[in-house]
C-alpha cells in the first residue's frame, strides 16, 4: 500500500523561503510529520521533491497505480498542462496540495491548471495541507473513516 508526495519546484527551500507565507519548518521536517503519519497507518510513504517539471512527469507516470500520490507542483500549478496531461493518464488518485490558499493571493495564483485531474485540493493549512490529503485519500481508499 504505497503513497507518494510530490514537493515541486523552490519546495527544497521551505524554512527560508518567504516564512510569513510558507512558514518557519523546513522539507525534512515536513517530511519526517509524513513519514510518522505513514507509519501509524502501516502503509508505505515516498517522499520526493524535484524543481523539474519533467521528472515529476516521470514520477507520476512511474506510479500509475498505486494508493495516492499527494502532489504541490507549486508554481506549475498555474500553468503546467504537461503535469495535468500526467495526472489524468494514471489511475492512481491524485490530491492536490497548497502550503498558502491560492485564492488568497496574486490573481495569477488563483487559478490552478493541474486541479481540474484531481480528486480534490487543500489549501491553505500551512504544512498541515500535507497531512490533510494525506488523511483524505486513506478515507477515499477506506481506510479510515472520518
Ligand atoms: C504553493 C503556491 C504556489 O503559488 C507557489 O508557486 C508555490 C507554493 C503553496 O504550496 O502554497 O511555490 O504551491
Amino acid at each position: 500500500e504505497k503513497y507518494l508526495v510530490i514537493h515541486g519546484p523552490s519546495l527544497n527551500l521551505l524554512g527560508a523561503r518567504e516564512p510569513h507565507i510558507y512558514g518557519n519548518l523546513t522539507l525534512d521536517e515536513i517530511n519526517n510529520k509524513l513519514y510518522n503519519e505513514a507509519e501509524k497507518y502501516s502503509v508505505e510513504m515516498e517522499i520526493v521533491q524535484s524543481n523539474s517539471e519533467g521528472e515529476i512527469i516521470d514520477l507520476i507516470h512511474k506510479n500509475s497505480n498505486i494508493m495516492g500520490i499527494i502532489i504541490n507542483p507549486a508554481a506549475y500549478t498555474h500553468y503546467s498542462y504537461a503535469i495535468l496531461d500526467a495526472i489524468r493518464a494514471v489511475k492512481t488518485p491524485v490530491v492536490e496540495v497548497h502550503i498558502s490558499n491560492i485564492h488568497a493571493r496574486d490573481s495569477y495564483r488563483c487559478k490552478s491548471v493541474t486541479a481540474e485531474a484531481c480528486i480534490g485540493i487543500i489549501s491553505g493549512f500551512g504544512f498541515q495541507s500535507y497531512i490533510l490529503a494525506f488523511y483524505s485519500l486513506l478515507a477515499n481508499n477506506g481506510k479510515i473513516e472520518l
